[in-house]
């Protein structure tokens, strides 16, 4: 048995969702339609023809659901706002009823002493945006910036956590580059262009936000996964360093002032992963406003991945290795790898020197279900947890500053291209009458809320 390990006063536990994956009520009180809306009900891009229309029913039961966070002990609560709920067509009229709803939310989650954490794009954008162009037009970032302020002006006087994106570089690369996100498209060219919009908007959100909402503090939430070289070889760590390079450098590095990494350019095109190594759609003052100070840094840390050069047409990639030993394999087929966590965390303490982290999603996805007693003995889900608050808290003990844990997530939802096939709740659905059952996960983890550590 290990020792008992203490998280620092004030450390704050949350569990996290977003907007699509839970609401539902996808036409309803005036919402415009999403990215996600057009792309869940074109036949053929989410596994069994699931949609995001119903969801968890949050949007009806979101009372409840705050009941629920209640009796796990949450602390905090990281949500996000549906772009098209505020405003249907991205820009100009404003929808009143979407207002009312995230407000109504707020309120209720402080009237039960939960902090909100407030992710503004969580990957639902308006369609009517899209059509124009989506990220990869440029005047989508000024839609961005008018959208932040709706919202934050109705939400900053309670709202003090602000989140401007949710992981560009998936929004980015998966949607744009892989296309199994919405809006599915496969062209890296466009997928870097529309990074560039994307961290364009973040930093001309952030000054909006502080200004509507005084005290505030606001940062953006990069997906980090750990990777390594598959092998020793130069063709492997040459992979290893375009595959970083992408997922990890290409946004972390303007955020931290430091600008683009050029060398991902030249090795993408020696690569033939990109027909364009240069960027006319940075104009002068785009890295600097990218740059704006953020308070934290949020991250979301997974499972580890392996770069490798011996594809067909050697280009490097990053691969998950085929899944062993299910003991250290989730459901996603991702690798349990804490170590990775803590590598992470040091990366961005002593690389990039952020002044403040918080994870703000890990978790793992078991299909365990509700057995005769009406339990979900989710063990497996309670042990990734607990290395994974482990290898967190080793970190601190390093010197990161590490402000609080958002696990993924509150309860089981739309698992985008996976649909409800993948489940991440610490709270099983029932997605035919919508019950909610804690799992033992989150039984164990409202003792570790109690107790600041396990
Ligand atoms: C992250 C997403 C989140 C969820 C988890 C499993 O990339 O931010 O919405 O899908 O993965």
């Amino acid at each position: 048995m290990t020792s008992k390990l203490t998280f620092p006063t004030g450390f704050l536990w949350g569990a996290a969702t977003a907007s699509y994956q839970i609401e539902g009520g996808w036409n309803e009180d005036g919402k415009g339609e999403s990215i996600w809306d057009r792309f869940s009900h074109t036949p053929d891009k989410v596994k069994n023809g699931d949609t995001g229309d119903v969801a968890c029913d949050h949007y009806h039961r979101w009372p409840e659901d705050i009941a629920l966070m209640k009796t796990l002990g949450l602390q905090s609560y990281r949500f996000s706002i549906a772009w098209p709920r505020i405003l249907p067509t991205g820009r100009g009229t404003v929808n009143p009823a979407g207002l009312d709803f995230y407000s109504r939310l707020v309120d209720g989650l402080l009237d039960a002493g939960i902090t909100p954490f407030v992710t503004l794009y969580h990957w639902d954008l308006p369609q009517a945006l899209q059509d124009e162009g989506g990220w990869e037009v440029r005047s989508t970032a000024e839609a961005f910036v008018e959208y932040t302020e709706a919202i934050s002006r109705r939400l900053g006087d309670r709202v003090k956590n602000w989140i401007t994106h949710n992981e560009p570089a998936v929004v980015a690369f998966v949607g744009n580059w892989i296309g199994e996100h919405a809006p599915g498209k496969k062209d890296l060219d466009a997928a870097l262009k529309i990074s560039h919009h994307l961290l364009l908007s973040h930093g001309w959100a952030v000054p909006v936000i502080r200004q509507n909402s005084p005290g505030a503090e606001v940062g953006i939430t990069l997906n980090i996964n750990y990777t390594q070289p598959a092998s020793l070889s130069p063709a492997d760590y040459t992979a290893y360093r375009v595959g970083d390079g992408l997922w990890t450098r290409w946004f972390a590095d303007p955020v931290f002032g430091r600008g683009y990494p050029l060398d991902v350019l030249t090795s993408g095109k020696k690569f033939g992963l990109i027909q364009d190594d240069q960027m006319p759609y940075v104009l002068p003052g785009d890295l600097d406003a990218i740059a704006v100070p953020t308070d934290f840094i949020g991250l979301n840390y997974y499972n580890r991945g392996l770069a490798r050069a011996d594809v067909p047409d050697n280009a490097p990639q990053t691969v998950f290795q085929a899944p062993k030993d299910p003991d250290h394999w989730t459901e996603m087929d991702w690798e349990i790898y804490p170590d990775g966590l803590f590598n992470i965390l040091m990366r961005l303490h002593v690389e990039y020197q952020a002044p403040k982290i918080y994870v703000t999603e890990n978790g793992a996805s078991y299909s365990t279900p509700p057995n005769d007693e009406g339990r979900v003995p989710d063990q497996r889900r309670l042990n990734y947890l607990r290395s994974h608050f482990a290898a967190a808290h080793k970190a601190i003990e390093c010197g990161v500053p590490l402000s609080g844990y958002f696990v993924w997530s509150l309860m089981d939802n739309f698992e985008w291209a996976f649909g409800y096939a993948q489940r991440f709740g610490i709270v099983w659905v029932d997605f035919e009458t919508q019950q909610r059952t804690p799992k033992d996960s989150a039984l164990w983890y409202k003792q570790v809320i109690t107790d600041n550590g396990f």
